[in-house]
């Protein structure tokens, strides 16, 4: 299968009432990883990257990498641009390929965040590519990014900053943090708040660490994607080191690539499974 329209993706999600993960790849095995697990349990989903992960190798290489990993794909499957830190990086995203796309300005003041993400729908829209923007800010680590800032999102300026930018999913911050180092404190109140005056669909980002039951609770309230990285760079970074221990003479690069791929994969089927457990 070819890689999905962002838009296509959230439409079957709905239908067949599926939540859908979106994981963090960084490299080649875990994007062949994420698409051998979503697979494996034949569920949607996306594979993501940061903007922050793109200097590894490039928008058009994570494309190429994706259409070869998806071309036995029997799922529908977007490749979406997470935290996506400038307009330039939406637009060269959009432009390899990227199906699905996050302009991340919520470290900004509120107009500039809604002039930003505006400047990004009306580029995307244009090439029928969805825009997630995020209004709040979540603390935590994001890998080498540290966010100290901790509001959460005024269910008061949703209405207005969903007409005024046009963006087609909303990042919330209630109580979610990224990484694994703070435990995170999901405010279901507050999530229903949102959802009774949110006309797009809701992403949960920093969802490493949510109880699985909490997650399925958030799909009650409009959540439809949620963010997955550190549990799968985990599971990637565990397979070196573990070997490295047994043996600080290992040097067959390949045989632990395959490795890592069966175990984020592993991982990237149970969270996927789990969250769309009926
Ligand atoms: O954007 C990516 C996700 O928010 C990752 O969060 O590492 O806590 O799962 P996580
Ligand atoms: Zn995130």
């Amino acid at each position: 299968m070819k890689i999905v329209n962002g838009f296509d993706l959230m439409d079957y999600a709905v239908k067949h009432n599926y939540l859908l993960p979106s994981f963090n790849t960084t490299n080649l095995e875990m994007t062949y990883a994420i698409a051998k697990g979503l697979n494996a349990v034949n569920l949607p989903g996306y594979i993501q990257i940061s903007s922050n992960n793109l200097r590894l190798s490039s928008p058009e290489a994570i494309v190429a990498l994706t259409k070869d990993a998806l071309k036995d794909s029997d799922v529908p499957i977007s490749l979406h641009l997470d935290h996506g830190k400038s307009y330039e990086d939406v637009k060269r995203c959009v432009d390899a390929g990227f199906t699905s796309v996050m302009i991340d300005a919520s470290h900004l003041p509120y107009e500039e965040n809604i002039a930003a993400t505006k400047k990004a729908v009306d580029y995307c829209h244009f090439y029928g590519v969805p825009v997630e923007a995020e209004l709040g800010a979540l603390k935590g680590k994001e890998e080498d990014i540290v966010n100290e800032a901790d509001c959460k999102t005024d269910p008061k300026l949703v209405a207005d900053f969903i007409e005024r930018t046009g963006c087609d999913l909303l990042a919330v911050s209630i109580g979610n943090v990224h990484g694994l180092d703070m435990e995170p404190k999901i405010d279901i109140p507050l999530l229903k708040e949102l959802s009774a005056v949110c006309k797009v669909p809701l992403v949960m980002h920093g969802g490493s660490g949510v109880p699985f039951e909490i997650i399925r609770e958030t799909k009650n309230y409009g959540m439809l994607k949620i963010n997955y990285g550190s549990d799968l760079r985990k599971a990637f970074i565990t397979t070196f080191g573990k070997a490295y221990v047994q043996n600080n003479n290992a040097a067959s690069v390949i045989e632990l690539s395959l490795e890592s791929v069966e175990n984020v994969s592993q991982t990237a089927q149970s969270i996927t499974k789990i969250i769309n457990q009926q």
